[in-house]
């Protein structure tokens, strides 16, 4: 799909960002400023597109799937208000911007990330879809972001930070990649390729997926359709966070929006530190093959969502 198709998506979800948020003439007037901050700085919108895109591929109209594009874009944009938090990733810097907490302060982010939860689960209760659909996706962003899902990865990665060195000092990087030990039992066990995969599975992978899953259920996609599309959710998923962690590397704060280099300074296990950089961009070409093989399975025009898993894999920012 031309690059003009998701920029009428993108301009479709900032108005309707734009629209549901609360405004700052009422109060409270610093806590609607910190959700506004929080989420109409800039984002790609990735999570929208992908519910467009789903949905579109299967007979909906954009109508329809507004609710789904702007619930799931709020959950994000909650869960990176409270993802650079000091006492998470503390970081001062959030797509090109200072973060909120800096903006504001920390008790204001932390509400106005609760807020935008709250905000997400209104839209979707209040979408214009039959009342089965609008409870399937309630019950799908639940989920998706709860401790099944991204809150649960949240704890993962903050549980695994640290002990990317600790098992590289067991084993060689390339040992590391054979995912000989176990799966972690214990703190202080060294992190396994498995563990990290699940790890990104949940704090990545799910709000993905329920992009994706949003779409199809306000079209009302076909379960046989809904697991080929889950497929490619999850390997665009885990490539999604494959590439944040190699720009984390190789980009720089300018073109990112958010500082680099944090991932090895904090000592977080990424597949970059597990696999090594090369090992990292192979798996990123085996995830497109695994995304394009899902798509062909559909009964549908799934041009915009094989662009938009080149997207991820290719993004620089
Ligand atoms: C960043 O997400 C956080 C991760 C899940 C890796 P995005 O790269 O989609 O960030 P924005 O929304 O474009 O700022
Ligand atoms: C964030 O992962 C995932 C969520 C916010 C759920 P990162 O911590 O790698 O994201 P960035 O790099 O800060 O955007
Ligand atoms: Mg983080
Ligand atoms: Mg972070
Ligand atoms: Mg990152």
């Amino acid at each position: 799909m031309p690059d003009a198709g998701f920029a009428a998506w993108r301009a479709r979800v900032e108005a309707a960002l734009d629209g549901v948020l609360p405004s700052t003439n009422v109060a409270s007037q610093r806590l609607h400023a910190a959700m506004r901050h929080g989420v109409l700085n800039g984002g790609k919108r990735m999570r929208p597109l992908l519910a467009y895109a789903a949905g579109n591929a299967f007979g909906a109209t954009d109508e329809a799937l507004d609710a789904a594009a702007t619930a799931v874009e709020l959950i994000h944009c909650y869960s990176l208000i409270h993802d650079d938090l000091p006492a998470m990733d503390d970081d001062a810097l959030r797509r090109g911007q200072p973060t909120v907490h800096v903006a504001f302060d920390e008790a204001t982010a932390i509400l106005a990330g609760d807020a935008l939860q709250s905000l997400a689960f209104e839209v979707l209760a209040e979408a214009p879809l039959p009342a089965e659909r609008r409870v399937a996706m309630l019950a799908e962003l639940a989920r998706a972001s709860g401790a099944g899902g991204m809150c649960g990865g949240q704890a993962l990665d903050i549980d695994a930070t640290g002990k990317a060195k600790r098992g590289q000092s067991h084993f060689s990087v390339e040992q590391s990649h054979q995912a000989t030990h176990p799966d972690r039992k214990h703190d202080s066990d060294p992190v396994s390729l498995a563990d990290l995969e699940r790890l990104h599975a949940l704090k990545t992978g799910a709000l993905l997926r329920a992009a994706v899953r949003l779409g199809a259920i306000a079209a009302g996609a076909s379960a046989a359709d809904r697991i080929a599309l889950d497929r490619y959710a999850d390997a665009l998923g885990l490539a999604f966070q494959i590439r944040d962690d190699l720009l984390d590397i190789e980009g720089d704060a300018a073109t990112l929006g958010k500082t680099a280099g944090k991932d090895i300074e904090q000592g977080k296990v990424t597949f970059p530190a597990l696999l090594g950089i090369e090992a990292s961009r192979a798996r990123l070409a085996e995830l497109a093959a695994v995304m394009d093989a899902a798509l062909e399975q559909l009964p549908a025009d799934t041009t915009a969502l094989t662009a938009l898993g080149r997207k991820v894999i290719e993004r620089d920012r």
